[in-house]
C-alpha cells in the first residue's frame, strides 16, 4: 500500500556557492532516501528551497553593493544547476521570497499573535549611530566575554563557541561604519514558546526512532526549559511583520524559513492546480515527515518548528523523523566557507560523473559520527568498488553473454545448490536493505548492496563460465543466466544512490521505460515577479504507486544490448590540490 512520504530538506542560505559538506549532510542522503520510496510506489513530496532571508544575505548584499534579492536570485540559479547536475529529485524547489511563503508566514504569525502566544516586549540592541539603523547581531564584532578572543561575532564566539548576546561583548563594533554601536531601546514580538513546553517534551519523548545525538540534544533543551524569544528584527529584508507600524522590521529568519516545508508543499499544490493536495502529507495521519538537516539545525527542526505547528493548528503533522546528520571534515578540519576551506559542487561536477561523487559521499556519510572527506579515497572507491567490483561485474558479464550467447539471455540447465544460494542471498538482500533505507541508514544500504555484488564475483570465480564455456557452453549459460538475473536485481538496490548508472543498466537489459522521473527548471510567475524553480515529473510507474522493489525475473531468451562501461578509472591527477 502506498504511503504518503514527506521529505523534508534544509533551506540552504542563498549567500554562496554549495560545497559537498551541505550534500553529504543533507541534500544527498534526502535525494536518496525519496528514490528509494519511489521505487517502492510511495507518494513522496520533496520539497525545499533557497534561504532567502537573514544576515547571511543581507550581509553579502551589503559587501558586494547589491540588493538582498539581486544575492538570492544569483545563488539560487547557481543551486538548481548543482541539483540537476548531481541528479537531486526536488518535487519543488522554491525560495522563502515568494508571495505564497510570505502570505504563509503571515497567516501563521497573525494567529499566533491573536491567541497570545506573541507578546511585545522591550530589548536592548546596538545602534550604529553613524549608519542610523540598529545592528543585527552578526553585525557587530568585539571581545569575547568568556575567551577574549578579540574578533568574536555578537552572537556567538567562533574561537570558544560560547554564545551569547551581541551587549555582553567588550569593545564592541559596527561591521557596517568601524564606529562603536550604542544600546537602544526597541520593541519586538517575542514567541512565548515556554506554554507549549511540555506538550513539545510529550512529543519528542516519544521518539524512540529517533538519532540518539538528536533526541538527546533535544530533550535536555525542553528539560532546561524554553523561555520567550524575540521573533522579529531591525532589518528591511525579510518577511514583512504583517502589522500597522511595524513597518521598519521583519520577521526572524529562522521563524519563517522552516514555514517552507509547509508553503511550498502548498506552492506545489497550486502548481500542479490540485489545492488541497499537500493534505495528503500534512494532514493524513498515516503520512511521515522526513526532515533531512545538519546537526547545526536541530534545535530549529526539534522545538521551535513543532511548535510552530502546534500552535498554528494542532491537526497539522509534526517531524516523523529527523535524521540529523554529522559534519562532513577535510583531512580532519571543518568544512568553512570563510577559510576557504571547501570542495565546491559544482567544480566537483565538471570533473567527476554525478553517481561517483554520490556513490563517495554516500559510502561516508556522517551518519553517526563526523566523517571525512579525502581526494585520495574518492579516487581509490572510485577504481576499487565502483569499477571494479560493480562496473566490470556488469561488463563482463553482458560482455561475454553479448558476445557468446547471441544477445540473448542464455537458457539455463537446472539450478544447482551455489546457484540457488546466490539467488536466495539477493532475493533477501531487497529486505535488509529495504530496512536500512526505511531506517535512514544509508550507508549501511550502500554497503549492503556492494557486499551482494562482492558475492556475485566470488560466485563467478567459483563457476568460472569464461573458462567452461570452451567445454559445456549450455553449464557457462546457466552461471550466465544466474549471473544477470543477481545483475538486474542490483540494479535495483543501488538505484537510489546510483540512478544514472542503474538506468544505463536497466537499458542494457533492454529496459525502455525511466527508472525515475527528472526534475527540471521551469519558471514561476508570481504578479511582478518571477523566478526560477526545479520541478519534479514522475513516471508513469510512480503515479501508479507501483513497487518495483524486487528481484528481477529475467527470463531465458530475452535480447539485451552490448554494454558500455559504466564508470570512469579515476587518475591521480585529475583532483585539483589533492592530498599531496
Ligand atoms: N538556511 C539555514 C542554513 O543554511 C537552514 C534553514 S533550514 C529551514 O543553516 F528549513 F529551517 F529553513
Ligand atoms: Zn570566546
Amino acid at each position: 500500500m502506498s504511503r504518503p512520504i514527506g521529505v523534508f530538506v534544509a533551506w540552504p542560505y542563498a549567500n554562496g556557492d554549495l560545497h559537498l559538506g551541505h550534500v553529504a549532510g543533507a541534500y544527498l542522503p534526502s535525494d536518496i532516501f525519496a528514490r528509494y520510496h519511489r521505487l517502492r510506489g510511495n507518494d513522496v513530496l520533496m520539497v525545499s528551497g533557497s534561504d532567502a532571508h537573514g544576515t547571511p544575505i543581507t550581509l553579502k548584499a551589503k559587501q558586494e553593493d547589491l540588493h538582498p534579492y539581486e544575492v538570492v536570485k544569483r545563488y539560487h540559479a547557481r543551486f538548481l544547476e548543482g541539483w540537476t547536475r548531481l541528479g537531486i529529485s526536488f518535487d519543488l524547489f522554491t525560495h522563502t521570497h515568494t508571495k505564497n511563503h510570505i502570505a504563509q508566514t503571515g497567516e501563521i504569525f497573525t494567529k499566533l499573535r491573536e491567541q497570545g502566544d506573541l507578546l511585545v516586549g522591550t530589548q536592548q540592541q546596538f545602534f550604529d549611530e553613524t549608519e542610523k539603523m540598529f545592528l543585527p547581531d552578526r553585525y557587530v564584532r568585539g571581545t569575547c566575554p568568556f575567551c577574549e578572543y578579540d574578533q568574536a561575532r555578537g552572537d556567538q564566539c567562533e574561537k570558544c563557541g560560547k554564545t551569547f548576546e551581541a551587549k555582553e561583548l567588550t569593545e564592541p563594533m559596527s561591521l557596517i561604519s568601524e564606529t562603536t554601536p550604542v544600546l537602544r531601546d526597541t520593541d519586538h514580538y517575542f514567541f512565548q514558546m515556554s506554554k507549549y513546553n511540555q506538550q513539545v517534551l510529550d512529543y519528542v519523548s516519544k521518539q524512540s526512532h529517533w538519532r540518539p545525538h538528536v533526541k538527546n540534544f533535544t530533550q535536555s533543551m525542553l528539560e532546561e526549559g524554553l523561555g520567550q524569544r524575540a521573533i522579529t528584527r531591525d532589518i528591511d529584508w525579510g518577511v514583512p511583520v504583517p502589522e500597522a507600524g511595524w513597518e521598519d522590521k521583519v520577521i526572524y529568519v529562522w521563524f519563517d524559513a522552516v514555514i517552507g516545508y509547509l508553503s511550498a508543499s502548498r506552492e506545489w499544490s497550486a502548481i500542479i492546480e490540485d489545492e488541497d493536495a499537500w493534505k495528503n502529507w500534512w494532514k493524513n495521519k498515516e503520512a511521515q515527515g522526513f526532515y533531512f538537516i545538519g546537526k547545526d539545525n536541530v534545535p530549529f527542526h526539534t522545538v521551535i518548528w513543532p511548535l510552530e505547528l502546534m500552535a498554528f493548528d494542532p491537526e497539522l503533522n509534526l517531524p516523523y523523523d529527523v535524521p540529523a546528520n554529522q559534519f562532513l571534515n577535510i583531512d580532519g578540519e571543518k568544512f568553512s566557507t570563510s577559510r576557504g576551506l571547501a570542495v565546491w559542487l559544482l567544480q566537483v561536477l565538471d570533473t567527476f560523473d554525478a553517481d561517483t561523487v554520490r556513490y563517495y559521499l554516500a559510502s561516508i556519510f556522517p551518519e553517526t559520527k563526523d566523517a571525512n572527506f579525502s581526494w585520495d579515497e574518492l579516487i581509490a572507491r572510485n577504481n576499487g568498488e565502483l569499477v571494479a567490483a560493480w562496473g566490470n561485474l556488469v561488463n563482463r558479464v553482458l560482455g561475454f553473454a553479448y558476445k557468446r550467447y547471441d544477445g540473448l539471455v542464455p537458457t539455463p540447465m537446472e539450478l544447482d545448490d551455489v546457484d540457488k544460494a546466490l539467488l536466495a542471498k539477493i532475493e533477501a538482500g531487497f529486505d535488509t536493505v529495504s530496512k536500512s533505507y526505511e531506517e535512514v541508514r544509508l550507508r549501511d544500504a550502500l554497503k549492503g548492496a556492494m557486499s551482494l555484488t562482492r558475492d556475485v564475483n566470488k560466485y563467478l570465480d567459483e563457476k568460472a563460465p569464461w573458462t567452461v564455456f570452451k567445454t559445456d557452453p549450455e553449464k557457462a549459460g546457466t552461471a550466465i543466466f544466474v549471473a544477470m538475473r543477481a545483475i538486474d536485481s542490483l540494479k535495483m538496490l543501488f538505484a537510489p544512490v546510483l540512478p544514472h548508472s542503474s538506468q544505463k543498466v536497466h537499458e542494457f537489459f533492454g529496459g525502455t521505460d525511466k527508472l525515475f522521473g527528472e526534475s527540471v527548471t521551469e519558471t514561476r510567475i508570481e504578479g511582478d515577479d518571477s523566478y526560477p524553480v526545479l520541478r519534479y515529473t514522475k513516471t508513469e510507474a510512480e503515479v501508479q504507486g507501483v513497487d518495483r522493489w524486487k528481484m528481477s525475473d529475467l527470463q531465458p531468451g530475452t535480447s539485451f544490448s552490448k554494454p558500455e562501461p559504466l564508470y570512469k578509472v579515476l587518475e591521480k591527477e585529475m583532483v585539483e590540490g589533492s592530498d599531496e
